[in-house]
């Protein structure tokens, strides 16, 4: 089974409750996604494996650890997943994007696809999906999906908000791809929304609807 990790960090939960709250305008919004987005990519990077170097400091030549292993791809789920990239990038400069296209139809919430455009050589990169909201789940399962069926082994979905029904969607169907949020919330609402949850986080973000 996966695992969740909760990463809760004072500095996160603050910035959260900022997103939260209805009267955050769009620009406040987007800025705070993309530095909660930061934050959480120092933990998500966490085990990076590393490797032994040397530096020649101004003193002398040193023993020191550069970042070894696999490089990093970032996918974002559009729309809300754009806004968290620039954030992870921050930290992984040289990390590939991707974008996956998927949106909940609202009548049935199953996840609708229309874009995939991935870097070619995903199945040899550690992969970071990103997408404030985990809700039912089905968006999170379907760009998994995506990523498995081009030959991808090495998984992470990392969201803001995560409702306890996306979390058990997502174990079931991928087992293997831990789950980084900022908050596990209460329960979805009857529209699918997730409770208390921030909205919608893609009309926030960009000042739809
Ligand atoms: C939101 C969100 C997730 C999805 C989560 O996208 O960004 O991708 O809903 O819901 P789920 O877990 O029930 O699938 P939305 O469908 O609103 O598309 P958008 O980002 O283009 O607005
Ligand atoms: N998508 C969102 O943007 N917000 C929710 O609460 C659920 C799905």
């Amino acid at each position: 089974m996966s695992k969740v990790h909760l990463i809760d960090h004072p500095l996160i939960q603050h910035k959260l409750t900022l997103i939260r709250d209805k009267t955050t305008g769009a620009k406040d919004f987007r800025d705070l996604v993309s530095e909660i987005s930061t934050l959480m990519a120092y933990e998500v990077t966490r085990d990076l494996p590393l490797e032994n170097s040397t530096v020649e400091t101004p003193i002398c030549v040193s023993e020191a650890k550069v970042i070894s292993g696999k490089k990093v791809g970032i996918i974002a789920v559009l729309r809300a997943g754009l806004g968290m990239v620039e954030g992870m990038l921050r930290l992984i400069p040289t990390a590939k994007v991707g974008h996956i296209g998927i949106y909940r139809d609202p009548e049935t919430l199953r996840p609708i696809d229309y874009y995939c455009k991935l870097p070619s050589d995903v199945n040899e990169r550690n992969l970071i999906i990103v997408d404030p909201m985990l809700a039912t789940g089905g968006s999170a399962t379907c760009a998994i999906r995506f990523l498995k069926d081009k030959g991808a082994t090495d998984i992470k979905l990392v969201v803001l908000v995560a409702a306890p029904e996306g979390i058990k969607m997502v174990q079931e169907n991928h087992p293997d791809v831990d789950i980084y949020a900022a908050s596990i919330d209460k329960c979805l609402n009857s529209h699918g929304y997730i409770v208390p949850g921030l909205g919608d986080a893609g009309d926030r973000l960009f000042g739809t609807k």
